[in-house]
């Protein structure tokens, strides 16, 4: 076929491809990033653009959803739904651009003494060089662990010591390895990276490893988004081993794209960087590793709780020579590494009181316990609570709706948007307090539906719809609304996730009451407002429970584990301890479910509310 250009505004990029490529596979392999959280079947809607000169092909054996006759009209169509077949120009229209999202950096766990994997001592005694270089050992001044592997390259360093040298030595796996000498004048800092390697993000801390300090902090896109926002979509784009291999060097490419900023960003050489951990939930842990994710399909699939530690070069990860990546561990097939991060950041292994854990991210994690046990259940919470599943859901970015509040004297609604521009969409936080401000306002009833009585509820395309926005006060020349169908999607959730809670507490006889400390971890915790969360009933009520945000806590089991050899034994035990409960085989879920398909649940779970 003849190759034809296309250029995307407003970027201004240029590509050149085959006649006949499917638009969303091309703006993929130029890394332009495009929502598509269907992962291009069709049915999503997010992935659309304009066409503003030229031609496509719609390709009609793709199915899928179809765009509104207004939309084809103004020259709409879905990237993942159209062929390239000659020169054409395409406009990238703002809602479906991802720009960088807003995201959380904070690392919040607390460490009491750094003692990282990778520590320098001096050389005591060379070895005299011999015929057989690799039969000797280097003997290092303070050390008394196991006899450490020397590979031959590091023999080679050493063959002109002249003067005092340093050994840098591994002991992130067993044997410990010396992987450099260099000479101790002039050595400059080692330096690591924790990565929380998301769904959807990726951020990275980079660590002086000797005082365990975060010199600078970066994130980029995790570019697997252009195969799918949910989970399964990229575990089916990773069933055959071409597949996998695309997705895996996806996620390696974005992590190594976070390193290389922070390597810029630092001054120094990726070449400095000597030691690395990485957490994330349980499919991100997979496809990293480049390990067939299939079987997290399956119920009570079988996940290996040991941490994976690989030479980071055997990853396409070009840090120091012999620089590991160490990955945290995960439970069960939805209870990952992330989850186990969450747990060291919230402290709640080393507590006699009863806390819970929620982490509400692209999939939901709930932890219960206390430093005798811990039981972990794991819900499907979607992009919900990510605002992304909503029709005019947007990502926490520069012009999305984050907070909406209620004057109680009049019933006027008012809302902020992130950077305080007009708004382009709505973002989690802005959803849950929009539904919960309809709520107060009589527009949406207890089980949910919109109330058609209401001034701010109108008849549209699919269903009953509130306009949050007038089209004049928006930034893309629309009303917002929020439809029923995104309502009934959010109560979905928030049902899944309040029941996931309900059954925590009913296997381990416990009630709302025991609970004493709550930790919401991500972006739920740090900006949902947690009335209108527990207004809507996604959380119950814990009237004698603190709660503390605790920020990312995928970031900051990376850190600790990668500044505390102490902490990797920590959150191996703990991946070893946790129970895992599997609601999609458990009989008592669906009642719970059912239960909190009412707004706010059912009374044993909210005791405030109830009286
Ligand atoms: Fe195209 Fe979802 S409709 S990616």
């Amino acid at each position: 076929e003849r190759e034809a250009r296309v250029i995307f505004q407003p970027m201004n990029r240029v590509l050149t491809v085959p006649g006949g490529t499917l638009l969303l596979d091309a703006m993929r392999t130029a890394g332009l990033a495009i929502e598509s959280v269907c992962g291009g079947k069709g049915t999503c809607r997010k992935c659309r653009v304009i066409l503003t000169r030229g031609k496509c092909k719609v390709d009609a054996r793709i199915g899928g959803k179809r765009l509104t006759a207004a939309e084809e009209a103004k020259g709409y169509y879905m990237a993942c739904q159209v062929r390239v077949v000659e020169d054409c120009e395409f406009t990238i229209p703002v809602e479906s651009r991802i720009d960088s999202p807003q995201i959380l950096l904070s690392a919040t766990v607390k460490i009491d003494r750094v003692n990282p994997a990778v520590v320098r001592y001096p050389v005591e005694t060379m070895p005299s060089i011999g015929p057989l270089p690799g039969m000797q050992s280097i003997r290092l001044t303070g050390y008394t662990g196991a006899r450490p592997h020397v590979p031959d390259t590091v023999y080679q360093q050493l063959r002109a010591p002249d003067e005092p040298m340093l050994a840098t030595l591994s002991l992130a796996r067993i044997p410990p390895e010396i992987t450099g000498v260099e000479a101790a004048r002039g050595a400059g800092p080692l330096y690591g990276v924790a990565v929380d390697l998301g769904t959807t993000t990726v951020v990275g801390c980079l660590v002086d490893l000797q005082s365990g300090q975060i010199v600078g902090t970066g994130s980029a896109l995790n570019r697997q988004i252009t195969y799918g926002e949910e989970l399964m979509t990229r575990i089916g784009y990773a069933s055959t081993p071409a597949g996998l291999e695309e997705i895996r060097k996806a996620a390696v490419e974005s992590v190594d794209q976070v390193i290389n900023s922070l390597a810029e960003a630092a001054g120094i050489r990726k070449t400095d960087i000597v030691d690395m951990c990485l957490a994330g939930n349980t499919v991100m842990h997979h496809l990293f590793l480049g390990m067939a994710p299939r079987y997290l399909e399956l119920a009570n699939a079988d996940v290996s709780r040991v941490p994976v530690v690989k030479k980071a070069a055997s990853l396409g990860l070009s840090l120091r020579d012999g620089a590991t990546v160490f990955c945290l561990p995960g439970v069960s097939r939805f209870v990952g590494g992330d989850a186990i991060g969450d747990v060291l950041a919230s402290n709640m292994y080393c507590s006699d009181e009863i806390s819970l854990v929620v982490d509400l991210g692209t999939n939901g994690e709930i932890i219960l316990g206390n430093k005798d046990w811990m039981v972990s259940v794991s819900c499907a919470s979607g992009p919900a609570f990510e605002g992304a599943g909503a029709t005019y859901g947007v990502r926490a970015m520069k012009g999305a709706i984050d907070h909406v509040s209620l004057d109680p004297a009049t019933s006027d609604v008012s809302f902020t948007t992130i950077g305080g521009v007009p708004p382009r969409g709505i973002c989690g936080s802005g959803i849950i307090d929009a539904v919960a401000a309809m709520v107060t306002t009589g527009a949406l009833d207890f089980a949910g539906k919109l109330n058609s009585g209401h001034s701010r509820v109108r008849p549209g395309e699919e269903g009953l719809e509130y306009v949050l926005v007038p089209a004049g006060r928006s930034a893309i020349g629309r009303d917002i609304v929020i439809t029923q169908q995104d309502i009934d999607y959010l109560m979905d959730t928030k049902a899944a996730v309040c029941g996931a809670i309900g059954v925590l507490l009913n296997k381990c006889k416990l009630k709302v009451t025991d609970v004493r400390q709550v930790y919401l971890a991500g972006a739920f915790g740090a900006y949902t407002n947690l009335a209108s969360a527990t207004k809507l009933g996604i959380i119950p009520e814990f009237p004698r429970a603190e709660v503390h945000p605790i920020g990312n806590g995928s970031l900051s089991g990376a850190y600790a584990t990668l500044v505390s050899r102490s902490q990797r034994v920590v959150a191996e035990e703990i991946a070893r301890k946790i129970a895992y409960v599997d609601l999609m085989v458990d009989s008592e879920f669906f009642e719970e479910y059912l239960a909190a398909l009412y707004i706010p649940g059912k009374r044993e779970l909210f005791p405030v509310s109830y009286g």
